[in-house]
């Protein structure tokens, strides 16, 4: 370099933002808050409304939960719950996409109770219809409900379904590749639509699945959709730290953040991946108001508004559906819980907290816990925190989680997020046009470009 050249800026590390508005907003009482609108929560319009608002706010990505039975145990709560119904998210995320340009749509699809051609596929689709902005948050289900509706008594357990969830993932990625990217000629004049060399089979025979391949869609624009993971436990962490992109983070405080940030950015590396390459977004809950008392007083508003039959049923999904709570004395002590396979980090987490409490007083407090990360105040206080967590190795951005839709979200795109790009630390816009752009991650190269040996001559030659 000249000394007359000035020395290169390395651009400053700005944080991520990502949208999860489950439906009517994520706390349990939020849909009874004024600032809500529930009755449109099947509206395709309202979730145009608040995604365009996320949009505007240049997130990274909006995020939609699911669950393919009610998340509820024993279901006595059922009449407060507003997570009963929901719309799926790959169907909406498609409608979604023709109403935005730039924001990613992450849609969350379980590998229990999916099959990994027909994911594939749809999630490719969506790659394609949203041109380069689909993601994919991998779940492995939690509840029995779900196993109910997949011709199963019980649920899988907790070593098995995370086999499966790996060797689905393994699968989807190998469909993904069945095209390569040159391979639609569309050829008028010779009459060639497409390239038969730049095809591959799969022929995967594994423990869970069996996939000939190829995949019946092209590869998509981001080659791969953007794969999210939020599994806390050792099993969940492995598949994550082998194969997501981003991970979410479910921490209750900076300094277990910090501690899970850094242990596994080391996981990350292990696989022998760049750590840089897998964001860990924790997911808050903020609560943001013109001032400190009147955010508290919306705390307060949300926590009188959850009915006491809801808080028990969210300690008992809690504790994997062990124990029906409901026919207890409230006042009593929680009985001595059996382990089972479903959600063992949280199960650890809840009994942690049981002690000394009655099983009213552990619900309510599970209750507040799960709806609110306690991150409550100004627009400038709820920056500074999310400022300290970015700077601190605890983040690299968050998932907002809006207590009540759309007024939540609305405080926090109007309040914080001026405050995070005035200080350099959000963009102003966006940079590229797919998620993997916003996330500045590369587009993965087809497995076939760098090891051309691994070709599988596809199957569908041969008559039947
Ligand atoms: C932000 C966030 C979103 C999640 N979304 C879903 C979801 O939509 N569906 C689901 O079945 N599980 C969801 N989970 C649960 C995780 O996939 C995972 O099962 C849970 O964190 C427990 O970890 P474990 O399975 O490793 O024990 C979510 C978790 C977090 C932190």
């Amino acid at each position: 370099m000249s000394p007359n050249q000035p020395a290169t800026v390395a651009p400053k590390r700005q944080m991520h933002l990502m949208l999860f508005p489950m439906f009517t907003g994520a706390h349990v009482a939020g849909w009874r808050h004024p600032g809500a609108d529930p009755g449109r929560m099947h509206d395709v319009a309202f979730h145009t409304q608040v995604v365009q608002t996320a949009e505007k706010a240049k997130f990274d990505a909006v995020f939609y939960s699911d669950a393919q039975g009610f998340r509820t145990v024993v279901g006595r709560d059922v009449h407060s719950r507003n997570d009963v119904s929901r719309m799926d998210p790959l169907v909406l995320l498609s409608a979604l996409s023709m109403v935005t340009s730039r924001i990613g749509l992450i849609a969350t699809l379980s590998t229990s109770y999916n099959e990994p051609y027909a994911a594939a596929r749809r999630l490719a689709s969506l790659d394609h219809i949203s041109h380069g902005r689909a993601g994919w948050n991998v779940v492995t289900s939690t509840t029995r409900n779900e196993a109910r509706n997949f011709g199963r008594e019980a649920h899988y357990g907790h070593a098995e379904r995370y086999a499966r969830a790996e060797e689905f993932v393994d699968v989807a990625r190998g469909l993904w590749d069945s095209w390569d990217d040159d391979a639609f000629l569309v050829d008028k004049a010779d009459g060639r639509f497409f390239d038969p060399d730049k095809l591959h089979g799969l022929a995967h025979q594994g423990k869970f699945f069996s996939v000939s391949g190829p995949l019946t869609t092209a590869r998509s624009p981001q080659g791969h959709p953007v794969i999210v993971q939020a599994g806390a436990s050792d099993a969940g962490q492995d598949l994550a730290a082998r194969c997501a992109d981003v991970v979410f983070m479910s921490n209750p405080d900076m300094a277990s953040s910090q501690d899970f940030y850094a242990a596994f950015k080391t996981k990350v590396a292990g696989f022998g991946r760049d750590p840089a390459d897998c964001k860990l977004l924790p997911s808050i809950q903020p609560i943001v108001a013109e001032t400190e008392a009147r955010a508290h007083e919306i705390v307060a508003e949300l926590a009188a508004l959850i009915h006491p039959d809801v808080a028990i049923s969210m300690l008992e999904l809690a504790l994997g559906g062990a124990v029906d709570l409901h026919g207890l004395d409230p006042d009593g002590p929680l009985p001595e819980i059996l382990e089972t396979e479903s959600s063992k980090s949280t199960r650890a987490k809840v009994l942690a907290m049981a002690e000394g409490r009655s099983i009213i007083e552990l619900a309510r407090k599970i209750a507040a816990v799960r709806t609110s990360s306690g991150l409550v105040g100004t627009p400038e206080q709820v920056a500074d925190h999310l400022q300290t967590w970015f700077e601190n190795g605890a983040a690299d951005g968050f998932v907002i989680t809006a207590p009540f839709l759309p007024g939540s979200l609305d405080a926090f795109v109007d309040g914080v997020v001026p405050i995070l790009q005035q200080r350099g630390l959000f963009r102003t816009d966006y940079a590229g046009e797919t998620l993997r752009d916003h996330l500045g991650l590369a587009r993965p190269a087809s497995r076939y470009e760098a090891q051309p040996e691994l070709h599988v001559e596809p199957e569908i030659w041969q008559p039947d």
